[in-house]
């Protein structure tokens, strides 16, 4: 990891507040920064076969540029800082030096560089990054940028380029949703095998544009409650295997994740809508719950994760399988309930993380499920929820308190642009 980055020091507080003309640079800020990226990326995962895991996932980057945001079809890291911020600036010009600014540094990030100097030459000067992450390497860092609704209302004149039916959630079943933990203008999901990586890349790009911006909500999560292609099924919370049936592949990917011309929208061609749901769990009543209840409420066994129609966690689940008449797995299970089998077809990306706030004000565990799905429409999401939130067994252990949805644009293809860019053309 270099000391530091010349181009990012140049694009100091006052270049980012003096207008258009400095968007330009930070075009020029991103062609350097890619260039940079495309050798980091081409030869990380390759050359590493002899050395030890820790290395290797320490030193794994992720491209930055591509025609999707890394991040999505990524196989999930062990760590998630989840932030949705408002933008408290007031002129459009702002927030495009913004979206520029973090574009530009987020290009350096998941290459494992600093957004700026770390130990600046004078001893007046103020570090521009502030150097947690020093010689921590990328760590599969991915950084993955949303907007809401509330972005294209009247106060930047973005009301034309909002994506078709895009609003927010409506109110649904099983909700009891804290007011602060709802919506945001902007939103970024890090995800890393390290959490000091993904959260000081959150802090330094909420610093950078700290007078334009103002952080609403984060959720730091950990232990992925879901799998990429090739990974082992993680556990959430509750104990279960979490993720076990998920979207994946291209051809899911296609149909379920990736947006395509129905947002109306062509920077969406290519991005998905991110739904973002802090659930809380009710884990001392859940933990006094007997196995065949936890299992019948899930519709699988815990240990292997199998469906309770079969032996093997992949075994595809019979949803009309009886025994004495009696359906194997309930339909009221939450597996019977958001099985693509019993929707249609219909199918989501699930992304999450368990998180853990400590202690709730009267000494219960403040913890649970930071649900994140991608899904080419939020309706995909709405759909599901409605079902899950009127039916599902498990509605008595859990609390939907957290949510917000995010159009997330497609990828920047090659350096030299920035997310939103198609907004102040
Ligand atoms: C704290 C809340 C939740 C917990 C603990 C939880 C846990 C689980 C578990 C253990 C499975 C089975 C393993 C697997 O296939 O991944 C599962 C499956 C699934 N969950 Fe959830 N889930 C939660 C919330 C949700 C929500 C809010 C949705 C969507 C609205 C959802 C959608 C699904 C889907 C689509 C499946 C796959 C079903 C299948 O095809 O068999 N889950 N979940």
């Amino acid at each position: 990891m270099s000391e530091s980055i010349p181009a990012a020091d140049t694009l100091s507080r006052r270049t980012f507040f003096n207008g258009t003309a400095a968007v330009a640079g930070v075009g020029g800020l991103v062609l350097g920064a890619g260039g940079a990226l495309a050798g980091t990326a081409a030869k990380a995962p390759a050359a590493l076969s002899d050395v030890d895991l820790m290395a290797q996932r320490a030193t794994l980057s992720y491209p930055f540029y591509g025609g999707h945001q890394a991040g999505i079809e990524t196989p999930p890291q062990d760590h998630l800082v989840f932030t949705a911020f408002d933008v408290t600036a007031l002129t459009a010009v702002e927030l495009q030096l913004v979206l520029a600014k973090w574009s530009a540094a987020m290009a350096e990030l998941t290459a494992g560089a600093p957004v700026g100097k770390i130990q600046p030459e004078r001893e007046q000067g103020i570090p521009v990054d502030t150097g947690e992450a020093t010689d921590m390497g990328p760590q599969g860092l991915t950084l993955t940028l949303g907007f809401g609704p509330s972005l294209f209302d009247e106060r930047f004149g973005l009301e034309k380029f909002k994506p078709l039916n895009f609003a927010d959630l409506p109110a649904m079943a099983g909700e009891s949703l804290n007011p602060a933990l709802m919506g945001g203008d902007l939103c970024i999901q890090a995800c890393a095998n390290d959490p000091q990586v993904a959260y000081h890349a959150v802090r330094n790009l909420a610093r950078m544009a700290r007078t334009a911006v103002r952080t609403k909500w984060t959720v730091l999560g950990f232990g992925r409650a879901s799998a990429g292609a090739a990974q082992s099924t993680p556990r959430n919370l509750m104990g279960f295997k979490d993720g076990t049936r998920n979207a994946s592949g291209g051809v899911d990917f296609d149909e379920h994740v990736w947006v395509g011309d129905e947002a109306g929208q062509p920077w969406m061609v290519g991005g998905s809508y991110l739904v973002a749901r802090k659930i809380h769990m009710l884990i001392e009543t859940w933990d006094e719950d007997p196995i065949g209840d936890q299992q019948s409420i899930f519709g699988r066994d815990k240990k292997q994760g199998a469906p309770l129609s079969g032996t093997a966690e992949h075994d595809v689940p019979d949803f009309h399988a009886t025994v004495d008449g009696t359906p194997v797995i309930a339909a009221d299970s939450h597996i019977a309930l958001a099985a693509h089998e019993n929707n249609n077809g219909l199918k989501i990306l699930r992304r999450g993380y368990n998180f853990t706030d400590g202690l709730d004000s009267v000494g219960r565990l403040d913890a649970g499920l930071m649900f994140l799905s991608f899904q080419k429409s939020p309706e995909q999401f709405i759909t599901l929820q409605r079902k899950l939130g009127s039916s599902d067994r498990l509605n008595e252990y859990i609390r939907h308190v957290g949510s917000g949805v995010f159009a997330v644009p497609a990828g920047i293809p090659a350096a030299g642009s920035y997310y939103g860019k198609e907004f102040f053309a």
